[in-house]
């Protein structure tokens, strides 16, 4: 069934590119328009490969289609995993005209898209996410990268995709804990930027967990819709597009903490705008009832809400050092200045920081 198809565009100049989004896409699709070339590198990993990756080849009739399945999880992004994409480019003679497909999360998507970034200094790529958080956050906005044993995301590029195709369908192979993942970097729209989806997500997470389609695909173009015209904004990141990190700075802290993989980052995510809230709230920016409904809904959405055990405050701070908005060595945070309003602070207020680490570090 092929019924409402949404589209975005992300507005870049001659870097445009759209956001479609309707459910069997991945079934129903022919994607060659968008292959400048006759090369196709499809890139996905060793979970997505059986579900989804015969339906992919599919999107690219007349083309040369090699594929490239890499380890699962958070702890192969790293520059062992990106040498077997240079690997496989390599070996199967691929050229520079060669486009490479993400298909899989945002692990596949960062990795897929950095490789992508730097192979023959630099090649087109189409981004196919496939879980929620990678359909509503990673794989728009040209973000690519890998991790640094010492650092999240240390290791990247920005190198924009030609498309991205997002099947809602393909959530109904999700596990439950990766859909409530997904939803903190929904969550996180409404509290950065759209007071009015917060309502909506209010009456909507209960559907949301069920993977109604319907309501996916609304909280994914909305998502969407939000992140496109942040990055059209501020692609770079010069300001604006920081308050896509509210809650990152924290939840970074705590997936270099506990490992890679072992927390998700959707729920380190979730935690961190938890603690956002909770130190906007000490700092007098947001009322603590206003506190009190993110952090409500965040929990809706069945995301933990405390550090991992054995965490303590100087742990945090350690790790919040090494974060890529701090300028000079000092620590910079996206905070709420109401529900629905983020900015970046310098000056959040130590003695207030320590009791946001403190309460969500015991127990
Ligand atoms: P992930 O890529 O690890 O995927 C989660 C799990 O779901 C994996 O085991 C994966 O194999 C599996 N999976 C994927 N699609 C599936 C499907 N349809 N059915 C069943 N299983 C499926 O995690 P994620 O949450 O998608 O992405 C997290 C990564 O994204 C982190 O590395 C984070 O840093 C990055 N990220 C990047 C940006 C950006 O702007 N580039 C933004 C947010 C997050
Ligand atoms: N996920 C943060 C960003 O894309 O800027």
């Amino acid at each position: 069934m092929r019924d409402t198809v949404k589209e975005l565009n992300v507005d870049l100049g001659d870097r445009s590119y759209p956001i479609v989004i309707g459910r069997q896409l991945l079934a129903n699709s022919d994607l060659s328009a968008w292959v400048a070339g006759s090369q196709v590198m499809i890139v996905t990993n060793e979970t997505v490969a059986p579900l989804y990756l015969e339906s992919a080849r599919a999107c690219f009739p007349g083309k040369q289609v090699d594929t490239v399945v890499l380890p699962d999880g958070e702890q192969y992004k790293h520059w062992q995993t990106l040498n077997l994409i240079f690997d496989a480019l390599l070996q199967q003679r691929h050229s520079r005209q060669t486009t490479l497909v993400a298909l899989g999360g945002g692990v596949v998507g960062d990795t897929a898209g950095f490789a992508a970034a730097c192979y023959q200094r630099g090649v087109a790529f189409i981004q196919i996410p496939t879980t929620l958080l990678s359909q509503v956050d990673s794989s728009v906005g040209g973000k690519t990268g890998i991790n640094h044993p010492l650092g999240k995301n240390m290791i990247g590029a920005f190198h924009q995709p030609q498309m991205v195709l997002i099947d809602t369908e393909s959530l109904k192979s999700l596990p439950a804990r990766e859909v409530s993942a997904g939803l903190a970097e929904v969550i996180k729209y409404g509290l950065i930027r759209a007071p009015e989806f917060l309502a909506w997500l209010e009456a909507n997470i209960p559907a949301l967990l069920d993977l109604d389609q319907a309501a996916l695909a609304e909280a994914i173009y909305r998502s969407c819709a939000c992140k496109a015209e942040v990055v059209a904004l501020d692609e770079r990141e010069g300001g604006l597009r920081a308050i896509l990190n509210l809650g990152h700075t924290f939840g970074h802290a705590i997936e270099t903490f506990a490992g890679y993989g072992k927390v998700l980052h959707g729920e380190a995510v979730g935690t961190g705008m938890m603690m956002a809230a909770d130190l906007s709230a000490r700092q007098g920016w947001i009322t603590t009832a206003d506190r009190d409904r993110a952090i409500r809904l965040i929990a809706s959405a069945r995301l933990p809400g405390r550090a991992p055990a054995g965490m303590t405050p100087e742990d945090f701070l350690r790790l919040m050092a090494v974060d890529k908005k701090n300028v000079d060595g000092s620590l910079r945070l996206v905070v709420l200045r109401s529900l629905g309003e983020a900015v970046v602070t310098g000056e959040a207020d130590l003695r207030c920081l320590g009791e946001t680490l403190t309460a969500y570090c015991s127990g």
